[in-house]
C-alpha cells in the first residue's frame, strides 16, 4: 500500500508522531455559538481580535452578539495588521497584557488568528522577539507553558490557522516571514462558519484556495516523519515533524475538495456547496499541516512576497505598494517545486494529482512531476492567478537573491522530500518564471 511504504523505518529516525488538535465546530451559522464555546473554555472577560474591515461587518456583529448573550465582557482590538509583523504582534501583546483578560477570541483570516496567537506568546512569556523562532533567525526555544484559552473563528477559507499551533510573522528588519509552532498555541476551540466566506471576492477565494491546496499537497509530499531524527525527549517532538498517516488522511480529502470546488468557488459567490466545501477543506488542510509542516512552496513564497515588484491584485485593500497575497505567493512557485520534488517521491505526487482531479491511470513515475504541475497550472489559468513569479514582477536574474533569502527557512526546506541546496532553489525559481 502506497501510504505505508512511504513510512519505512530509518537508522536513527523517528519511530512515532504526535497529533495535536483543537475542538472543532463546523457549519453554517455556528458563529452564533461562539459565546457558549467561550464559556466552555472558562472565558468571562475576553480580548477579541479582528481587523478594521471586519469590525463593522455582519459576521463580527454576529460573534459579538453571541458573546453578549453569553454574558461575556468583550474588549475589541481591531488594529490587526494584514500579514502581521514583529512590531504589530508586540502592539497586540501590549493590549492583551493591559486588559486583565481571561481568554482570547479571534474573528478573521490568518492575520487575525496569528496576531491573537502572537499576542498570547509575548503577553504571557515576554522575550526578545526571535527567541521562539528556529535557527538561523532565532534560538528555537520552546514556549515555556500554556497561554490563555483561545477560540478561533476563521472568516476565510485557506489559512487553516484555526486548526494549528503555528504562527507566521514578518520580521520587519529582515523583511521576510518566519514560522514557529507550539502545542500551547493550538486554539482550544475552532468555530468555522462557512457563511463568512459568502461575501469574499473572487481573488480572495482564489488566493486562499490555493493556500489550502498547497498546504495539502506539501503535507502529502513532505519528508516522511521516519526520516526526521528521533527526538531525545517526547516533548521535544516538533509540530513540523514530516508527513505521517494522520496528515495523509486530511491532505487527500483537502486535495479532492480543492480539485472539485476551487474553480466553482471562485466563479460564483452564491455557490454554497463550493464555498462551504472550501471552508472545510481549509480546516482539513490545517489539521494536516499543523501536524506535518509545509515545505518548499511555502519556503519559497516568503522571498516572493518580499521581492515582488509592481503587483497588487484586485479585491485587496491598497496601501499604494506591491502586495502579493499569501496564497498567490505560494502557488506561483508550486508547479516548479513539485516538478523538482516528484523525482524522489513520484507515487505520492501522482496520488496527489489524482486527488486533485488529474487523469493518472497511464502515468509512469517519470511523469509524476509533469502530471501534478499540469493540474495545478490548469487551476491557476481557470481562476486567473498570475502566470508564475514573472506575473508578480520577478525576473530570471532575481533567482539567486530569491534563493538566498529562501535558505533561511531551514526547517521547511528540511521538510522537503529531497535534500535541497541553494542552487536547487535557484533553479526552481528560474523554472517558475512563467508556465504558459
Ligand atoms: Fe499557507
Amino acid at each position: 500500500m502506497g501510504c505505508c511504504q512511504y513510512y519505512f523505518p530509518t537508522e536513527g529516525g523517528a519511530g512515532a508522531f504526535t497529533v495535536e488538535m483543537p475542538r472543532i465546530t463546523f457549519g453554517r451559522g455556528v458563529l452564533d455559538e461562539v459565546g457558549e464555546r467561550a464559556l466552555v473554555c472558562g472565558i468571562r472577560r475576553a480580548a477579541v481580535f479582528t481587523d478594521r474591515y471586519l469590525v463593522n461587518g455582519e459576521h463580527f456583529a454576529c460573534a459579538r452578539a453571541s458573546l453578549t448573550a453569553a454574558g461575556i465582557d468583550a474588549t475589541i482590538f481591531s488594529e490587526v495588521q494584514i500579514e502581521p509583523t514583529d512590531r504589530s504582534i508586540l502592539a497586540a501583546a501590549d493590549f492583551l497584557k493591559d486588559g486583565d483578560f481571561d481568554g482570547v477570541i479571534s474573528v478573521g483570516g490568518g492575520s487575525v488568528m496569528d496576531t491573537a496567537k502572537g499576542a498570547l506568546v509575548y503577553a504571557t512569556y515576554p522575550a526578545s522577539f526571535e527567541t521562539y523562532f528556529g535557527p538561523p533567525v532565532g534560538a528555537g526555544q520552546p514556549l515555556p507553558g500554556p497561554v490563555l484559552p483561545h477560540v478561533a473563528c476563521p472568516t476565510t477559507s485557506g489559512t487553516g490557522s484555526e486548526a494549528t499551533g503555528l504562527l507566521v510573522v514578518r520580521f520587519e528588519a529582515l523583511n521576510t516571514k518566519f514560522v514557529f509552532g507550539s502545542r500551547y498555541l493550538l486554539p482550544n476551540e475552532a468555530v468555522i462558519d462557512p457563511a463568512c466566506t459568502d461575501t469574499l471576492p473572487p481573488t480572495v477565494v482564489a488566493s486562499t484556495g490555493f493556500d489550502l491546496l498547497s498546504h495539502a499537497i506539501e503535507c502529502y509530499t513532505a519528508r516522511a516523519y521516519t526520516r526526521w531524527a528521533k527526538v531525545a525527549k517526547p516533548n521535544a517532538r516538533l509540530m513540523i515533524q514530516g508527513a505521517n498517516p494522520w496528515s495523509d488522511l486530511h491532505a487527500r480529502e483537502a486535495l479532492r475538495i480543492a480539485g472539485a470546488y476551487l474553480e466553482r468557488g471562485v466563479a460564483d459567490a452564491s455557490d454554497h456547496e463550493a464555498r462551504d466545501s472550501l471552508s472545510w477543506g481549509a480546516t482539513l488542510a490545517g489539521m494536516a499541516f499543523g501536524n506535518t509542516g509545509t515545505h518548499l512552496a511555502h519556503a519559497l513564497s516568503y522571498a516572493v512576497s518580499q521581492q515582488a515588484r509592481g503587483f497588487h491584485p484586485p479585491d485587496y485593500p491598497s496601501s499604494g505598494g506591491t502586495f502579493v497575497p499569501h496564497g498567490i505567493s505560494v502557488i506561483v512557485n508550486a508547479p516548479s517545486v513539485f516538478r523538482y520534488t516528484a523525482a524522489v517521491a513520484p507515487e505520492r505526487h501522482l496520488e496527489a494529482a489524482n486527488c486533485l482531479g488529474a487523469e493518472t491511470r497511464d502515468a509512469t513515475p517519470e511523469d509524476a512531476g509533469e502530471v501534478v504541475a499540469a493540474r495545478i497550472i490548469s487551476l491557476m489559468k481557470a481562476t486567473g492567478v498570475p502566470n508564475g513569479i514573472g506575473g508578480v514582477g520577478l525576473k530570471r536574474e532575481d533567482a539567486m537573491a530569491l534563493a538566498e533569502s529562501t535558505m533561511r527557512q531551514r526547517r521547511a526546506i528540511g521538510n522537503a522530500p529531497r535534500d535541497t541546496a541553494l542552487e536547487d532553489v535557484q533553479r526552481i525559481f528560474e523554472q517558475a518564471i512563467a508556465y504558459w
